[in-house]
């Protein structure tokens, strides 16, 4: 007797099928055995089946049982095969009561029959949708998450007894419709009124906002550091839909999803303690999951005393830093993540903290201080566009109990900006903001008149900046002309840009 049951299985943010197969004898020593590179919570799976198959009822072990799972090459994890493998089996035993046809079916089963929810759903689902399928079987934990895929039909389900019902059509259940998403509520606790003073640093929040530039905070202890970065996504616009559902992805294969419901439309702040490791930042380990860098998709990666990170994290950021995306390669598989993030870091200028600040004397030795700041230049500085130098709120900010501007009035420029942006680069495949732009871009939509020339000629002598600042420094240009709303750039936005390279001086 012999039943094939649909499942899926997820590597990145990508599914494909597997198809569960099914094959008892009545006759002979009983065995059941489980074929298909089946590896940990899979090969565990056929204990979880037995009790929960057995708990409702269901003693069906003493034949001959083999499971197969399909392609024979592709290796297998998690526990979601477990509703799969319980269904194939007693589907086998009864081949003619159960509608298995164009339908997914996904859960991991506790030992009682109750079905747990599992990750990666919103992949498996859509990956179903396109395939075809017309209906998923699931655990009810999941079921937000499986009804954002529009077009296929979902069915959430507390215990095992109750898809069985659905599946011999024993009992009618209608499926499940979730509450639309509103994304324009306002989700952020945290906002920028609760700022006082920093205007500058508030500046540049706004503007690196509005480009996506990636920025770093140099500045006294205290100053409003990570008070600020903690803030940025909150002045970022909405997420659009396809930005909320690849950041779901991610979160629903690293496993963040299960007990929040569905779509993610608050932009992530991921900040990694700076003992993190190479694998925790940039995705890894045996099941090659995504890491900071991905989870942290259209969203904020807060790296809080960057200099205190191992040197070797800040180096294995470069590559999602360039590509927005990263690959990690893992015994015989090579995996994927989408790595679409805005790096926000933050440090002190020197070891005590206070060098520049005119209100506490720095109490290092000079080559004490050029020894920390040592530390700072390399590749990553390279990928910063905005530098800006923060000291200590003065007294007559801090007391004051007039409030700053809300994130929201900041938010609305910053969305201007992005529109504007949008339009653009309508024509270029994968940029969408301006921190995104090639020399060859630069050339075509960023390009400066005889005074920003002559301006720029002159910074870059006086200060003897860098050739790789002389990039950054004219995309930041160009996101500052887009806040004023001018289309060409002019020579107030060349100088406010020159202000954020305080590191290449
Ligand atoms: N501009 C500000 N407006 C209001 N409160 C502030 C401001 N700056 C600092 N504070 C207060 O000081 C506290 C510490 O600020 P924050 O943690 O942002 O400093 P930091 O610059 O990150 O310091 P460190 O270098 O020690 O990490 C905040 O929790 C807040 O209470
Ligand atoms: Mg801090």
């Amino acid at each position: 007797m012999f039943s094939r049951v649909t499942s899926a299985h997820v590597s990145g943010i990508d599914a494909t099928e597997v198809q569960v197969e099914a094959d008892i004898n009545l006759v002979g020593m009983p065995f059941f055995t489980i074929v298909g590179l089946a590896e940990g919570a899979v090969k565990e799976s056929k204990e979880r089946v037995r009790s929960a198959l057995r708990n409702i009822d269901y003693d069906i072990f003493a034949a001959q049982i083999t499971l197969n799972l399909a392609p024979a090459d592709l290796k297998k994890d998690g526990g979601h095969y477990d509703l799969p493998i319980a269904i194939g089996l007693l589907a086998a035993m009864n081949p003619k009561s159960y509608n298995l046809d164009s339908t997914l079916l996904l859960g991991e089963l506790s030992l009682d029959g109750a079905l747990r929810g599992v990750s990666g759903v919103l992949c498996m689902c859509a990956w179903a949708k396109n395939m075809g399928i017309k209906r998923v079987v699931l655990p009810y934990d999941n079921a937000d998450e499986a009804a954002l895929v529009q077009g296929i039909d979902i069915y959430p389900f507390h215990h095992l007894s109750e898809a069985i019902d659905f599946l011999r059509g024993e009992k009618e259940y209608p499926p499940y419709r979730s509450e639309s998403v509103n994304f324009n509520t306002n989700i952020y606790e945290q906002d920028f009124s609760d700022i006082k003073g920093q205007f500058a640093a508030r500046r540049a929040a706004e503007i690196a906002a509005a480009g996506m530039h990636n920025i770093i905070m140099v500045g006294s202890p205290g100053s409003g550091k990570t008070m600020i970065a903690r803030r940025i996504p909150s002045i970022l616009p909405p997420m659009s839909m396809d930005e909320a559902l690849l950041t779901t992805k991610v979160h629903s294969v690293a496993g963040l999803l299960r007990d929040k419901g569905a779509l993610v439309i608050k932009r992530p702040f991921i900040a990694p303690h700076h003992t993190a490791s190479n694998v925790a930042i940039i995705g890894g380990g045996s099941k090659a999951m995504p890491g900071h860098v991905s989870i942290a998709t259209h969203g904020v990666l807060f790296m809080d005393e960057m200099l205190e990170f191992n040197r070797s994290v800040l180096e294995v950021l470069r590559q999602p830093l360039e590509d927005n995306a990263v690959t990690i390669a893992r015994a015989g598989r090579t995996v994927t993540y989408p790595a679409n993030f805005m790096l926000v870091a933050a440090c002190n200028p020197c070891p005590c903290g206070y060098h520049g600040d005119a209100r506490k004397p720095c109490s290092c030795t000079p080559q004490s201080v050029t020894k920390y700041q040592a530390r700072l230049s390399g590749p990553l500085l390279d990928r910063i566009d905005l530098h800006i130098h923060l000291i200590g709120v003065e007294f007559k900010d801090l007391e004051s109990a007039k409030a700053g501007e809300s994130s929201e009035q900041i938010r609305e420029r910053v969305a201007k900006a992005h529109e504007i942006q949008k339009n653009r680069f309508k024509d270029e495949s994968g940029v969408y903001f301006n921190a995104q732009m090639s020399e060859k871009l630069l050339q075509r939509y960023a390009p400066l008149d005889s005074a920003c020339k002559k301006l720029m000629g002159l910074a870059m002598d006086k200060y003897t900046l860098s050739a790789r600042a002389y990039g950054k420094i004219i995309k930041t240009a160009r996101t500052i002309a887009d806040l004023a709303g001018s289309t060409e750039i002019a020579s107030e936005h060349v100088a406010e840009a020159l202000q954020y390279r305080i590191l290449d001086k």
